[in-house]
């Protein structure tokens, strides 16, 4: 798919599959056209050109780098609300599921706007949770979480890959991304520069001891 605003073009004929199960991990510098393309894997951004297939009437479920919620209602009543924009079956059942997976059923009466970044960042990923959906987007998804809150939030989500969701998560952590992708696109300036396993990226770039300095100077030596 191809996606420009205007003049900018944020996404040159980017292409790929991912399979039932399958954790991607999208890596690239700023404005490289990570966000983008999961906006529009999750049908908020339509595509220029080309377009998105999924099988039968599988939804999307999205986790934004920016927060959506109300900061003036409680942690639950955030869930409710988007339990209900979803429609989703029975959303007591489902805000308790998502408030247990998250680790924030003991903060679920608080007022949101009274949480730390990184627990409201754990909130916004409750509500993507919600619905329970067979692809999970997720953008940056720990960038504000605690070690602790990280390893928990990404044991749940290894997980739910095992039982078949498919998960494709944005991210600036290479080591997050060998550690939880099978699969790893390197997007840069709108165009796919890499696809493969952590390990072939490793490879690739040639990354001894420090992934990040060789992952910089493999983006540097591609003109990025
Ligand atoms: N609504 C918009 N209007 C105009 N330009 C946009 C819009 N959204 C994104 N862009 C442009 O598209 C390009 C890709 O942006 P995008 O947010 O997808 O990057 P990103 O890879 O998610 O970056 P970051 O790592 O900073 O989150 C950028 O040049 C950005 O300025
Ligand atoms: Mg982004």
């Amino acid at each position: 798919m191809t996606k420009r605003f205007g003049a900018r073009e944020a996404l040159r004929g980017v292409s790929f599959s991912a399979e039932r199960g399958e954790r991607l991990a999208i890596i690239g510098p700023n404005g490289a056209g990570k966000t983008t393309l999961l906006s529009i894997l999750g049908g908020l951004l339509e595509p220029t050109d080309g377009g998105v297939r999924l099988p039968g009437d599988a939804a999307t479920g999205w986790v934004p780098q920016q927060t959506a919620v109300y900061r003036k209602l409680s942690v639950r009543e955030n869930l409710r609300l988007f339990a209900r924009l979803e429609k989703v079956p029975d959303p007591d059942a489902a805000v308790a599921r998502a408030l247990e997976d998250t680790d924030l059923t003991e903060r679920a009466g608080d007022e949101l706007g009274s949480l730390s970044g990184g627990n409201q960042q754990r909130v916004n990923i409750a509500i993507g949770l919600l619905a329970d959906p067979p692809v999970l987007l997720l953008d940056e998804p720990s960038s504000a979480l605690d070690p602790r809150h990280r390893l928990r939030v990404w044991t749940f989500l290894d997980r739910k890959a095992e039982a078949g969701t498919t998960i494709l998560f944005a991210t600036h952590d290479l080591a997050e991304a060998a550690r939880h992708a099978d699969r790893v696109l390197v997007l840069a300036d709108g165009e796919v520069l890499f696809t493969g396993t952590p390990r072939e990226l490793e490879t690739e770039v040639g990354a001894g001891t420090d992934f990040e300095s060789a992952f910089v100077a493999f983006l540097q030596k591609r003109g990025h």
